[in-house]
């Protein structure tokens, strides 16, 4: 499958499913072949050109409106046959107009166990909560932010010598392990979204 990778920034989620990708060992079921960011001169695009990934920048503020940036982008994505959308890291919103038209083929990744701790800073709200367990979730993209059919998690336990700092860094090792399985798992039809908003597995 035809994978775009959109993004805002260092991209280490980015560099996690290239390197699956690209490992032929793997069989993830995908290649990656755009990379969008809506910022210029980030680290994730530099990857992606170490990678020969062809890349793109759309800047939101050349745009009038979160309406015409989200049709440019889409119009990236159609034009690169991209048939699979991952956000690592991409901090803009989507319209509902953008995320119906890559429904069931959109994933987001998000640093908390959700449906706790949606939206900024979801370590350290998990951090001040007083939890002991914190996570990762890969998830299909709904109208809603955070929000849709979690299809991978993985838990990371907040040790009490743990700093905002240390478990950041640990989650952001599970978020490594967890994307590419879900981009494998949705590449190759194990898992696809059905029209009840929830997982449908298959054992193909
Ligand atoms: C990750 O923590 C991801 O969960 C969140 O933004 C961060 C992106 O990091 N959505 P990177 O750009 O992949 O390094």
């Amino acid at each position: 499958k035809r994978v775009g990778v959109l993004i805002s920034g260092s991209g280490t989620n980015l560099q996690a499913l290239i390197d699956a990708t690209q490992d032929s060992t793997k069989h993830i079921g995908a290649e990656i072949v755009l990379v969008i960011s809506n910022k210029a001169n980030v680290e994730g695009l530099k990857r992606a050109q170490t990678a020969n990934i062809p890349t793109k920048v759309l800047n939101h503020k050349d745009y009038a409106n979160r309406v015409e940036f989200d049709r440019a982008l889409h119009d990236e994505l159609v034009k690169a046959e991209v048939e699979i959308v991952c956000l690592a890291g991409f901090m803009r919103i989507l319209t509902g107009e953008f995320v119906g038209k890559w429904k069931g083929r959109m994933l987001n990744i998000h640093p908390s166990l959700l449906p706790l701790f949606k939206g900024v800073d979801a370590q350290k709200q998990a951090f001040e909560s007083g939890v002991q367990v914190t996570g990762c979730t890969v998830h299909f993209v709904d109208e809603q932010l955070d929000n849709g059919a979690i299809l991978v998690q993985d838990a990371v336990p907040i040790k009490p010598d743990d700093t905002l700092e240390s478990l950041t860094k640990r989650i952001l090792a599970a978020e490594h392990q967890a994307y590419p399985k879900a981009l494998h798992l949705i590449a190759t039809g194990k898992a696809t979204l059905g029209g009840n908003n929830q997982i449908v597995w298959s054992d193909n």
